[in-house]
C-alpha cells in the first residue's frame, strides 16, 4: 500500500504516557503496555486504529475493564478499538512476541543470545499494538524482568529509577525517561554485557556518566569511541551550544544491526564495526566512520530527538541536517577540504546516479510504500547539502542564529521542513525564493556557465542557465535557488578582490566592513541569469561553485589549460582537486570512445605532468594529494555515456592506473619509502595523511605487476604494525590473479579469522576486485563458514561488495545478475530490509546495452513474481521495472 504525504492527517488520540512491562524468555515474551489516551482533536469518537505486527494478542482493557471481543478489530496488521470512551482513558494491552524467531532485526530481536530492539522507522508495532508514527510523543517508562544470569544487564531509555531480585533466579530494572518522545525512539537491550565507564562534564556543570557495552573480550576495544564521543559532546556545546540533558549517556554494541547505527533516547545502539577498533584490526577508515557515526547519533539528541520529525517524509529534517553536523564535526576534528572532497565523493558516486534511475526522489520524498526503502543517500547526503546551503548563504553566525531559532520554537515537538527552513530564514530576515524546490524536486540540476571578458568596460560576465532533469512522477521543473560560489583568479594564480557584480538590474558592492572579498556567493534563481563582475583589470580565470557550494553538475566553459592553471593555483583546494577530477573525466572519456573504436590508448603528457607536480609538491597536504591523484571512479564515467559499458570503463581505468604508474614509477617509490613510519599507530590527521598517501601509491605501483613492485608490497604487508597498511598491502596483491594473490588472502585469513569484523573486510575485498571470472569466487565464498547470510555486516561485504564491481556484477553473460536474483530471494525470507538494499544494484538495468537489460530485467521479473516477497524488495523491483 502506498502512502502519501497529500494525505497527512494528525492523530486523532494522543498517548501522554506509556509504561511498558517486558517479561523477556527464551521461548516467548510477554509486553504489557498502559497507555494513557486523550483524544487529539474536540469530540473525536472516531476508532482508535492501532499497528501491529507479528503479534500474538492475550487481552485489552479499557479503564481496567476487560474489553469484549466485538468491541475490536484485529487483522494482521492493526487492532481497532470500535468505539473508544470519550475523553481521558487509560488502555492496557498484553501481546506475546517472539524475538529468538525475528530475522528482521527489526522490533525486539536477539543477536548472539542478548536482546535489541530496533524501531525506527515503524519496528515499534512489531513489539506491541500502537500508533507507530513520530508525531504521537509520550512519556515512557519500561520495567524490564529477565532472568539474571542470562540477562544481567538490563537497559532502556533514560534514568534507572529501581532494580531488584525477584523469584526463580530473576531480577528487574525499571527505566523513566522524562522526555516525551515518539515510539521510534524507544530502546531495550537485555543480555551478558559489560561496559568502559567515563564521564564528562558539560558545560553547565552537569557531571553524564557515559558507558559504551560490549560483550567483554570486546571492551578494550572500545576507547576510540569513547574518545569520539567525548569529542562530540563537547563540539555541539561549542558549535551550537547544544548540551546533553540527561546523566547517562549509553552505547551499547550489537553485532547484528540493519544499518549503521540508531539514536534511541540515551541508548544509541550501533552495529559492531561503528564502535570497535584498535590499531592492529582497524583501519585509518574504520577510525573515521566511528567518529562520525558516534557524533551523527549523538547529535540526534537535538536535531531528531528533542525536536523530532511530524512525519517519516521529513525524514530528511533530522537527517541531512544530522549529517550535516557530522560532517561539519568530522571537519573540525581532521582537515576541511579532505573531508568534503571525501563527501562529494560519495554524492556523485552514490547519490548522483540514484537521483538519475528509477528510485530518484526529492530528499522529501511524495509517497513510499515502505519507509525502510527511503533511509537513501538522497534524503540523507543530498539532504545535507541542503542543510549546507543555508550556512553558504547566511554564514556560520547566520547559520547558528537559524538553529537557536528552531531550537527555540519547536524543542518538544515533532515538525516538518517548512519549519526549519522558517526558523533558518526568520533568523536571518531573509526569503529564498524557489529554495523550497529543493525539498520537493527530484534530480540533479545541471548548471551551465559561459563567461566573457570586455576589456575596454573591465567587466566579466557570467551567464549562468540551469537545468533539473525530469524524473519518474515528475516530468516538468521549476528553476531552484542555487548557490554558486565565485572566485576570480588572476594570470599570476591569486584572487582579485571583488568590488562589485551586476545582475538583476542592478549593482550590489561587496566588501566585508572594508575588507576586500576574494569569494561571493552568486543567488541564482531563475532559468537563465547574467552576472557582471565590474572593475575586473584583465581577464581572470573563473573559481565556480567554490567548495562544492550546490549539489549540482556544472558545465563550465573553463578550457584545458584553465583546468590545469586551476589545479596549479586555486586558493579554493577544493577546486584545485575538482580541476583535476574533471580532466581526468575528460581525459577517461575521451579514452573509452578510442577503446570503443578499437584505437590504441595512450595519455597524455600534460595530465601526467600535472599529476607529477602534485605528487611532488612538499606544500600539499598528504591526503590531500592521495586523493587529487586518485581517479573518478568507474560509475561517475559510466553516468557520462549514453550507454554505459562497464568493460569499456575498466579497460581504460586500469590502462590510466598502469601508465601513470609507469611513468611516475619512481615518484610514487619514493613516496612510499618516505612515508614509512616506525611510530605507534595514532589515528590524528598527520599520520592519516602519510598512510593514505603511501597506500594509494602502493595501490598504483602494484597495478604493474613487477616483481620488484610484488617484493615491496609483500614487505608492507608482512612489516605493517597496523591494519591500515597492512590490508592496503593485501589489497596491492591481490590486484593481480595469481599465486602470491591466493597466499595472501589465505595468510591473511589464518591470522584473522577470530575477528569477524575483519573477515569482514577480507569477504568485501575478494568481493569487489575486479580479477577475471570473479562471480564464481564470490559463490564460493557464500558457502565459507565465516560466511552468514543473516548477519547485515556479512552481506553488505559480500553481496554488496560484489555489486559494486561493475564488470563482474555486469558480465556480460549475465551471471552476476543470476547470483544477485537468487541471493535476493534467499535473503528477503529472513531480512526483507536487507534484501531491497540488496535487490537496488539492478535499478539502473536500462543504462546498458540491450543483452544487458534483457538479462538484468529477467532477474526483476522473476523476483517480483516470487511467492511471499516482502513490501520492501517489491517496491524497488517494481519502480526498478516501472522507469
Ligand atoms: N536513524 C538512524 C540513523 O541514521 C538510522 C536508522 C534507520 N533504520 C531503518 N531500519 N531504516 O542514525
Ligand atoms: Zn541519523
Amino acid at each position: 500500500k502506498e502512502i502519501f504525504l497529500k494525505d497527512y492527517k494528525k492523530p486523532d488520540y494522543l498517548f501522554d504516557t506509556v509504561d511498558l512491562e517486558f517479561q523477556l524468555g527464551d521461548e516467548k515474551t510477554m509486553v504489557t503496555s498502559k497507555i494513557a489516551v486523550s483524544p487529539g482533536n474536540e469530540g473525536t469518537s472516531s476508532p482508535l486504529a492501532l499497528h501491529g505486527c507479528d503479534l500474538k494478542l492475550l487481552s485489552i482493557k479499557i479503564n481496567g475493564t476487560e474489553l469484549k471481543s466485538d468491541k475490536y478489530t484485529v487483522d494482521p496488521r492493526h487492532l481497532t478499538i470500535l468505539t473508544p470512551p470519550a475523553g481521558v482513558f487509560n488502555m492496557e494491552i498484553v501481546t506475546e512476541i517472539y524475538p529468538q524467531l525475528n530475522t528482521s532485526l527489526e522490533g525486539l530481536y536477539r543477536s548472539t543470545g542478548n536482546f535489541c530492539t530496533q524501531c525506527e522507522a515503524e519496528g515499534f508495532r512489531k513489539i506491541t499494538y500502537f500508533q507507530d508514527r513520530p508525531d504521537v510523543m509520550a512519556k515512557y517508562t519500561c520495567r524490564i524482568e529477565g532472568d539474571k544470569t542470562l540477562y544481567p544487564v538490563l537497559l532502556s531509555n533514560g534514568n534507572l529509577i529501581e532494580q531488584g531480585d525477584l523469584e526463580g533466579g530473576k531480577h528487574y530494572a525499571l527505566w523513566e525517561d522524562p522526555f516525551k518522545k515518539p515510539c521510534y525512539l524507544f530502546a531495550l537491550v537485555a543480555g551478558q554485557l559489560e561496559c568502559r565507564e567515563d564521564s564528562f562534564v558539560t558545560c553547565s556543570g552537569r557531571k553524564v556518566t557515559l558507558r559504551i557495552w560490549t560483550p567483554a573480550q570486546d571492551l578494550p576495544k572500545t576507547s576510540h569511541a569513547m574518545y569520539s564521543l567525548k569529542e562530540a559532546m563537547k563540539w555541539d556545546e561549542e558549535v551550537f551550544g547544544l548540551e546533553y540533558d540527561l546523566d547517562l549517556f549509553n552505547i551499547v554494541v550489537v553485532p547484528d544491526f540493519n544499518m549503521g547505527a540508531m539514536e534511541n533516547k540515551s541508548l544509541n545502539v550501533f552495529q559492531s564495526r561503528l564502535v570497535l577498533a584498535s590499531p592492529e584490526a582497524a583501519t585509518d577508515g574504520d577510525y573515521a566512520a566511528i567518529l562520525g557515526v558516534i557524533g551523527h547519533e549523538y547529535f540526534h539528541n537535538w536535531t531528531g530527538n528533542r525536536v523530532t520529525c511530524r512525519d517519516w517524509f521529513q525524514l530528511t529534517l533530522k537527517e541531512g541536517l544530522t549529517v550535516f553536523r557530522d560532517q561539519e564535526f568530522s571537519s573540525d576534528l581532521g582537515c576541511r577540504t579532505v573531508k568534503r572532497i571525501a563527501d562529494v565523493s560519495k554524492l556523485r558516486s552514490y547519490q548522483f546516479p540514484q537521483d538519475a534511475g528509477p528510485m530518484a526522489h526529492p530528499i522529501r520524498p511524495l509517497s513510499y510504500i515502505k519507509m525502510d526503502n527511503f533511509y537513501t543517500v538522497t534524503v540523507y547526503e543530498k539532504g545535507a547539502e541542503v542543510v549546507r546551503m543555508y550556512k553558504t548563504m547566511f554564514g556560520a553566525s547566520g547559520f547558528r542564529k537559524g538553529m537557536d531559532l528552531y531550537f527555540q520554537r519547536h524543542d518538544g515537538q515533532a515538525v516538518t521542513c517548512e519549519d526549519f527552513y522558517a526558523a533558518m530564514c526568520d533568523a536571518n530576515n531573509a526569503h529564498l525564493p524557489n529554495f523550497l524546490q529543493w525539498y520537493s524536486q527530484a534530480g540533479t540540476p545541471t548548471v551551465k556557465v559561459t563567461s566573457s571578458y570586455d576589456e575596454g568596460s573591465q567587466a566579466f560576465s557570467l551567464k549562468l542557465s540551469q537545468e533539473v532533469p525530469p524524473t519518474p512522477g515528475q516530468p516538468m521543473k521549476e528553476p531552484m535557488f542555487i548557490p554558486v560560489a565565485v572566485g576570480l583568479v588572476d594570470s599570476t594564480g591569486k584572487d582579485m578582490p571583488l568590488t562589485s557584480i551586476y545582475s538583476d538590474g542592478r549593482v550590489q558592492t561587496l566588501s566585508n566592513d572594508g575588507h576586500p572579498i576574494f569569494t561571493t556567493v552568486l543567488q541564482f534563481k531563475k532559468k537563465e541569469e547574467e552576472f557582471i563582475f565590474n572593475n575586473v583589470p584583465e581577464r581572470p580565470v573563473p573559481s565556480l561553485l567554490r567548495g562544492y557550494s550546490a549539489p549540482i553538475r556544472l558545465d563550465s566553459d573553463l578550457t584545458e589549460s584553465d583546468l590545469y592553471f586551476l589545479l596549479a593555483n586555486d586558493s579554493d583546494e577544493f577546486n584545485r582537486w575538482e580541476a583535476g577530477q574533471i580532466l581526468a573525466r575528460k581525459l577517461m572519456f575521451s579514452l573509452v570512445a578510442d577503446f570503443q573504436q578499437q584505437k590504441t590508448l595512450a595519455l597524455n603528457t600534460k595530465f601526467v605532468d600535472g599529476l607529477r607536480a602534485i605528487l611532488r609538491s612538499t606544500s600539499l597536504d598528504k591526503e590531500f594529494i592521495a586523493k587529487a591523484i586518485t581517479l573518478p571512479g568507474q560509475g561517475e564515467i559510466m553516468d557520462m555515456m549514453s550507454i554505459a559499458d562497464p568493460d569499456a570503463v575498466h579497460a581504460v581505468r586500469t590502462f590510466i592506473k598502469k601508465e601513470l604508474a609507469f611513468q611516475l614509477k619512481d615518484d610514487l617509490l619514493a613516496a612510499v619509502t618516505s612515508n614509512r613510519s616506525s611510530e605507534a599507530y595514532a589515528f590524528n590527521h598527520d599520520s592519516v595523511a602519510r598512510r593514505a598517501l603511501k597506500n594509494t601509491c602502493l595501490a598504483y605501483l602494484a597495478s604493474l605487476n613487477e616483481p620488484d613492485v610484488t617484493e615491496l608490497a609483500l614487505n608492507e604487508y608482512k612489516s605493517a604494525t597496523n591494519m591500515t597498511e597492512q590490508f592496503a598491502a593485501l589489497a596491492a596483491l591481490s590486484q593481480n590473479p595469481g599465486q602470491v594473490r591466493e597466499d595472501a588472502l589465505l595468510d591473511f585469513y589464518n591470522k584473522w579469522q577470530q575477528d569477524y569484523l575483519v573477515v569482514s573486510k577480507w569477504f568485501a575485498l575478494q568481493a569487489t576486485s575486479d580479477i577475471p571470472g570473479n562471480v564464481a569466487n564470490v559463490q564460493k565464498l557464500l558457502a565459507h563458514p565465516a560466511f552468514d547470510m543473516r548477519n547485515p555486516n556479512k552481506v553488505y561485504s559480500l553481496i554488496g561488495g560484489f555489486c559494486g564491481s561493475p564488470v563482474s556484477f555486469h558480465a556480460k553473460d549475465g551471471s552476476g545478475y543470476k547470483f544477485l536474483g537468487e541471493v535476493v530471494l534467499q535473503l528477503d525470507k529472513i531480512n526483507p530490509q536487507v534484501a531491497s538494499r540488496m535487490v537496488s544494484a539492478f535499478s539502473r538495468w536500462r543504462r546498458y546495452d540491450e543483452t544487458r537489460q534483457a538479462l538484468a530485467k529477467a532477474q526483476l521479473e522473476m523476483i517480483i513474481s516470487a511467492n511471499g516477497l516482502s513490501e520492501n524488495v517489491y517496491e524497488i523491483a517494481l519502480k526498478s521495472l516501472a522507469a
